[in-house]
């Protein structure tokens, strides 16, 4: 029998092990010095001022909206390209998660959907890099100045991305970043928020905790006092040392992983390109991608088979794919709280039928990317018009 090629495996080595029972027999298990030391480092890596480690993106992006001061009856611009994330913390506000299109070459937000979705009740926009490849930052952040609106990027593919030389994470007024299992650095589950502003850097550090005024390190360590002040009501978000003990050393290979799978990317890219039957991902020369998915489309008009038939024959082929994203507009929230219309998004709702993400990650070996072009090839080949 075909072994099977999952669709993600994270790449845990001897380092992360032995960073993580280090912690786990020092004593101190909750957020402290590691946690510390994870914050520091991510940082420097990304050019930014300040950074807060949380326990997830989804919690990034709540305590970033918090920061600027989101508000019942807002409205935040969200692509519908997305992961339910990105658009649910809009309504934690009572605020409107304000849909807009993406664009073909990238599936990133369209800056001039954006454009035409802007209002008085608009307060921010959350791009999202979609599967590594930086979004049009200067033409949104245009926007955002002209209109005086927030702009928080959703980084949660972007480790390491970079937008005309400058690093995601330093470019908009706070950028979100995922350590989720399947993400380029992974803590298991786990969060960044970066941003320049101290402001925001303190509000969203002490709403991760409660909204005290001092966290558990500054309580219980040798160094600390037991007081605090309950500041504001606030959130239970904070990444504990376990998890930021592993991100330590998964965060010095980050550049080693992206050089893995922007080497991967480029082998599909030989493998693929020469056929027809698909539209593959490529990179803008001003932009590092950082490959965190690669996403094929099948294009309908020269294939007998639909995107949900492939995965099932890939998958007996032994590889395991996965689709980025359904659209937030076709899920039933959006459709009936919102009255969103597949016609309203008409980039995203035909890309949906098409889109499928082949494995792309450090752990697999060459052979692996081989199997997975021959797997596809063969596909093509047994099903093209
Ligand atoms: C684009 C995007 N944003 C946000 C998230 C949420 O990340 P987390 O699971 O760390 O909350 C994800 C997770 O897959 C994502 O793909």
């Amino acid at each position: 029998m075909t072994k099977f090629l999952p669709f993600h495996l994270p790449d845990i080595g001897d380092e992360e092990i032995e960073s993580v029972l280090a912690v786990l027999r020092s004593g101190w298990l909750t957020t402290g010095s590691k946690a510390k030391q994870f914050e520091q480092e991510f940082a420097a890596m990304v050019g930014a001022r300040h950074a807060v480690a949380v326990n997830s993106c989804t919690a990034a992006l709540h305590l970033a909206l918090e920061a600027i001061g989101v508000q019942e009856g807002d409205e935040v611009i969200v692509p519908t390209m997305t992961f339910a994330a990105t658009a649910e913390v809009v309504t934690y506000f009572k605020a409107k998660p304000v849909l807009v299109d993406c664009t073909e070459e990238t599936l990133n937000i369209d800056p001039r959907a954006i454009e035409e979705a802007i209002t008085e009740k608009t307060k921010a926009i959350i791009p999202v890099h979609f599967a590594g490849h930086p979004c049009e930052m200067d033409q949104i952040l245009d926007l955002a100045r002209a209109h005086h609106l927030h702009v928080i990027e959703d980084a949660a593919h972007a480790l390491p991305a970079r937008y005309r030389g400058k690093i995601v994470g330093s470019i908009a007024d706070a950028t979100c970043f995922s350590f989720y299992a399947t993400k380029t650095v992974t803590t298991g589950e786990g969060g960044m928020v970066t941003t320049d502003n101290p402001e925001w850097a303190a509000r969203i550090r002490g709403m991760s905790l409660h909204g005290l005024s001092r966290d558990a390190w500054n309580r219980y360590s040798a160094q600390g006092s037991w007081g605090y002040e309950i500041v504001s009501p606030g959130f239970k978000y904070n990444l504990t040392d376990m998890a930021a003990a592993l991100g330590i050393p998964q965060l010095h290979k980050c550049e080693q992983f992206w050089k893995i799978r922007e080497h991967y990317a480029a082998l599909y890219w030989d493998g693929l390109s020469g056929l027809p039957e698909l539209i593959l991902p490529s990179a803008a020369d001003h932009v590092q991608h950082a490959w965190h998915l690669y996403a094929i489309q099948l294009r309908p008009d020269r294939m007998r088979i639909g995107r949900n038939m492939a995965i099932d024959l890939l998958k007996k082929e032994g590889i395991g794919c996965s689709v980025h994203f359904i659209p937030l507009h076709l899920h039933p929230y959006y459709r009936e709280r919102w009255g969103y219309r597949p016609a309203d998004f008409p980039v995203a709702s035909k890309v949906f039928d098409r889109i499928i993400s082949l494995p792309l990650y450090p752990k697999m070996t060459e052979d692996d990317v081989q199997r997975v072009i021959a797997a596809v090839r063969k596909l093509i080949g047994d099903y093209r018009l």
